[in-house]
């Protein structure tokens, strides 16, 4: 079972010998409420460093939607047995006034790559929020290598830009999207789904498949890719906040499929918020980049 830490000195103390002995340490950030897509990347830390760090802290500076916030589900024991068998020695569980304690003042603020799309439609706090509770961790764990999602990629470019921009030593690890068998990117949000907007939420990845399959049979215009996503939601009376091919890196916008290129869609479903990306072609284009994003499985796409 690993240990469950509560406190920024707790933690250091518990991997001062580890790190005395040059051991590696990995990082996995997460808000609790764990599933397969979350145990993926502990896993894969796991088969790499000799100390994973899960840390579990529902980041209320990112949330722009109170009502999202008190509704996010949390049950530390659960995560922390979840966690534990899927390879983490250590579960940091900071209290609200342990990461702000009183006098807190420092904002972490990416220009640029943060403020389109999720940034432009959950307002400039939700980034903000997601940068500063990342650079801090980043300095509590100090790890050596740090796992992120795929299934977030606007924030997997943010946190790029932090590491970059601020000099921190740490590798960024991204870990392909875990899928449902329908396609539906998995998320601690999905069991808020109202079971007709379930059903329906599959369509989301069934845009992005059907725009992979339009470029390996040669398209590269943006926006008859566009235009394709649109009528297949509408069709089924969904309306999506964007769907867009953008550069990774970046997130701004193409007009044409690049090899790098990104497809990005987000909608929202009554109460609950939907994000999902794919790579149009399967190149792999960066160190520690996962690019494939093959067709789903029970487990993995
Ligand atoms: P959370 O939503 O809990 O996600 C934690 C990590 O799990 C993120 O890197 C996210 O991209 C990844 N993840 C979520 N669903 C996934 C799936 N279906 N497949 C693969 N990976 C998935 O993202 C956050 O928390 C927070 O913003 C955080 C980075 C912890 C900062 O507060």
């Amino acid at each position: 079972m690993s240990d469950v830490v509560a406190t920024v000195a707790g933690l250091r103390a518990r991997l001062a010998p580890a790190r005395a002995r040059g051991r590696r340490i990995g990082l996995v950030p997460t808000m609790g409420a764990l599933h397969e897509g979350h145990l993926r990347l502990i896993r894969e830390a796991a088969t790499s460093c000799d100390e994973v760090v899960v840390s579990v802290f529902v980041n209320p500076t990112q949330f722009d939607d109170p009502a999202d916030l008190a509704a996010y589900p949390a049950d530390l024991d659960a995560d922390a047995a979840l966690a534990s068998t899927a390879g983490a020695s250590v579960v940091f569980a900071p209290e609200v006034a342990e990461m702000y304690p009183a006098g807190f003042a420092t904002t972490v603020h990416v220009t640029g790559v943060s403020e389109r799309w999720e940034g432009a439609a959950r307002g400039a706090q939700h980034f903000d929020g997601v940068a500063t509770v990342v650079a801090k961790l980043l300095g509590i764990v100090l790890p050596d290598t740090a796992w992120f999602g795929q299934k977030d990629a606007q924030q997997v470019a943010v946190v790029r830009r932090i590491v970059s921009d601020l000099n921190v030593p740490v590798a960024v690890d991204v870990t392909a999207t875990v899928r449902e068998p329908d396609g539906l990117a998995m998320s601690s949000r999905n069991i808020r789904l109202a079971p007709g907007d379930r059903a329906r939420a599959g369509l989301l990845w069934r845009t992005l498949a059907d725009a992979r399959s339009a470029v390996a049979a040669g398209e590269r215009d943006a926006g008859t890719l566009v235009a394709a996503a649109h009528r297949t939601l509408s069709a089924a009376g969904i309306t999506a906040d964007y769907w867009a091919v953008v550069d990774p890196l970046t997130f701004e916008p193409l007009d044409r499929v690049s090899p790098r290129a990104l497809a990005i869609v987000a909608a929202q479903f009554g109460p609950v918020r939907l994000i999902d990306n794919a790579p149009l072609l399967d190149e792999p284009w960066a160190a520690g980049q996962n690019s494939t994003d093959s067709p789903p499985s029970t487990s993995s796409v």
